[in-house]
């Protein structure tokens, strides 16, 4: 169970710095101490990536009410962007790779470090869902590409065309434009992964990641969002963290996983969030120009969102309310 808050307001405030290392960060050889900035609220919660995490929260929000557990609703709350024709950046209606095709990968975790994923799955709209049944029927993880198909079929879920005609023109007008110069790397206007999540009132946090990856990749490219510790990570004892952005950084850090340690090792939500992005900035030589971002919650139901570039948005349904945020920002203005 986790341990009722004495607060029912959500509420912001900054801590004093305690122990050296909390708030820390590295700038240069420098360690500069930073406010340890928390804010918290009273379980359920369900924070989601972007925009169309609001729709979502009301999914997963609605799970719960109807008296699902946290990873029912974070299945189900993302299922809502995944069943968006109008989100190009998951499931159908996604942006398709260079081949023009429609490529999905997702996770999703529980409380007890049980998990399952799929990459690269194709015709199949709810991938999270393949990615759960994963994780309930079979002793892997992961199933990537035709076997994740082949698979998901033989669960009974039904083969959808995903290609819908804006995104194929997208595709078109992606393909017309391209010069020898270009690069994969994602358009600016391109929303990107759902990461979800969830605490419920026993004090469960579950988490999910979905997306279609990005958009013009070359076919068979995976990306963080169906790697458990890169796009999704949840510690039952801890926290949880999922991704969003440029999906090779993520992976070559570990960086769900690395945001959940930093809680583990006393960080707050918040401070652990930027703490790994700074990470990736480092990493880059200390400038980046693509955009990566975080959210991340507590067993405690504290709250963190951070990103690298302005224009990263989560929604957070909390205390009854759900809304949608700017994130703070490291880079740019
Ligand atoms: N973060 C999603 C991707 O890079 O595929």
């Amino acid at each position: 169970m986790v341990s009722k808050l004495t607060r029912r307001k959500f509420l912001t405030k900054t801590l004093g710095i305690g122990a050296a290392a909390l708030g820390a960060f590295r700038s240069g050889t420098r360690i500069l101490a930073q406010p340890e900035t928390v804010r918290q609220a009273e379980p359920p919660i369900v924070i989601s990536t972007w925009d169309h995490g609001v729709a979502s929260n009301e999914g997963a929000m609605k799970a719960l009410r109807n008296g699902m557990n946290a990873l029912d609703a974070a299945e189900q709350g993302v299922n809502v962007s995944e069943n968006d024709p109008d989100v190009h950046s998951v499931g159908l209606g996604g942006y398709p790779d260079e081949d023009g095709i429609v490529t999905l990968d997702a996770c999703i975790m529980d409380w007890q470090w049980r998990c399952g994923s799929v990459g690269a799955l194709q015709d199949i709209k709810n991938p999270v869902s393949v990615a759960r049944q994963v994780m309930e029927v079979t002793d892997h993880i992961m199933l990537v590409g035709e076997g994740a198909k082949t698979f998901a079929l033989r669960m009974g879920f039904p083969e959808d065309k995903l290609l819908t005609e804006p995104a194929r023109e997208w595709w078109l007008n992606w393909k017309r434009e391209l010069s020898s110069q270009d690069d994969w790397l994602v358009p600016e206007d391109v929303h990107d992964t759902i990461g979800m999540l969830v605490l419920d009132t026993d004090g469960h946090l579950a988490g999910a990641c979905t997306t279609s990856g990005l958009a013009g990749k070359i076919h068979g490219r995976v990306g963080d969002s169906p790697l458990i510790g890169s796009g999704l990570y949840v510690d039952g004892e801890i926290g949880g963290a999922a991704a969003t952005g440029r999906g090779e950084e993520f992976i070559r850090t570990n960086g769900t996983h690395l945001v959940v340690e930093n809680m583990r090792r006393g960080m707050s939500p918040q401070n652990a969030c930027e703490d790994a992005l700074r990470r990736i900035v480092k990493i880059n030589g200390g400038m980046v120009d693509f955009q990566g971002a975080f959210v991340a919650l507590s067993i405690n139901g504290e709250i963190g969102a951070a990103s690298l570039q302005p224009g990263f948005q989560y929604a957070l349904f909390a205390e009854g309310r759900n809304e949608l945020f700017d994130g703070k920002h490291l880079m740019g203005d």
